[in-house]
């Protein structure tokens, strides 16, 4: 792993943007995108740059179960609102978080994925190591997958909505073999309460109690992290 530390977010947001600019320079054409707090600054940096992504392919790491596309919580406005309204994609995939029936809509997320094989990959990390939504005992070998959020991620994500039993209960994520089959991958984290999780993925044991440690194995990722997210390294 490369390891990149920053002063702050907005920093990150600089060295995430310039991943992003170097993989279009060298040809990418499929970017797997995230959401949550994390990549807001790179997204920034992205709107603010003249990138020009008309020619390419997005595909998220994961959507909330029962949340409609256009409901402000879920995460495709979340990326219309932070990058496709000014950056649009060729096209733009993401779980349908209303799919009638969920054991389809996995099998025809992978199925994008197949198609789609990603170029590069953007995470953020979960407090207790989770990416996307990958919980930690995760298999590593899932694919997309409905996942029960934990506790500890349904809290997290309660400042985002109206009160905790507002935050839904599930979730469809790419799965671990997924991500790891990306070619190359940033994970970025910023704050205090990431830096367990951070120490963990780096220079804990590889094993799906942190599911980030799997990140170990892959052959090109760039991690950048503020200093805060750093100070337990
Ligand atoms: C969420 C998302 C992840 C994200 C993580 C951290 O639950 N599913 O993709 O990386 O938690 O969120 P944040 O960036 O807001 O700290």
């Amino acid at each position: 792993m490369k390891v990149i530390v920053v002063k702050d977010q907005a920093a990150g947001g600089k060295e995430g943007f310039k991943v992003f600019k170097n993989a279009l320079d060298n040809g990418a054409k499929v970017f797997g995108l995230a959401t949550g707090s994390t990549p807001v600054t790179t997204y920034q940096e992205i709107v603010k740059s003249d990138l020009d992504f008309s020619n390419c392919t997005s595909v998220n790491l994961d959507e909330y179960v029962g949340i409609a596309p256009d409901n402000d919580q879920s995460y495709k406005y979340f990326m219309q609102s932070h990058l496709f309204n000014e950056k649009p994609f060729k096209e733009s995939f993401l779980p349908n978080g209303l799919a009638a029936d969920p054991a389809e809509e996995v099998k025809r997320y992978d199925k994008v994925i197949d198609e789609h094989p990603i170029d590069l990959q953007i995470l953020g990390i979960g407090r207790n190591g989770h990416i996307g939504f990958n919980e930690p005992g995760t298999s590593r070998d899932v694919t997309t997958h409905v996942v029960d959020l934990t506790p500890s991620t349904i809290e997290a994500n309660a400042r985002f909505f109206a009160s905790e039993n507002d935050v839904p209960k599930q979730a469809f994520s790419m799965g671990l073999a997924s991500i790891m089959k990306s070619k190359h991958l940033i994970l970025e984290a910023f704050g205090e309460n990431k830096a367990d999780a951070v120490k963990g993925m780096i220079e804990g044991p590889d094993t799906p109690d942190l599911p980030a440690s799997i990140l170990q194995n892959h052959p090109d990722v760039t991690v950048i992290i503020d200093e805060a997210a750093a100070s337990k390294l």
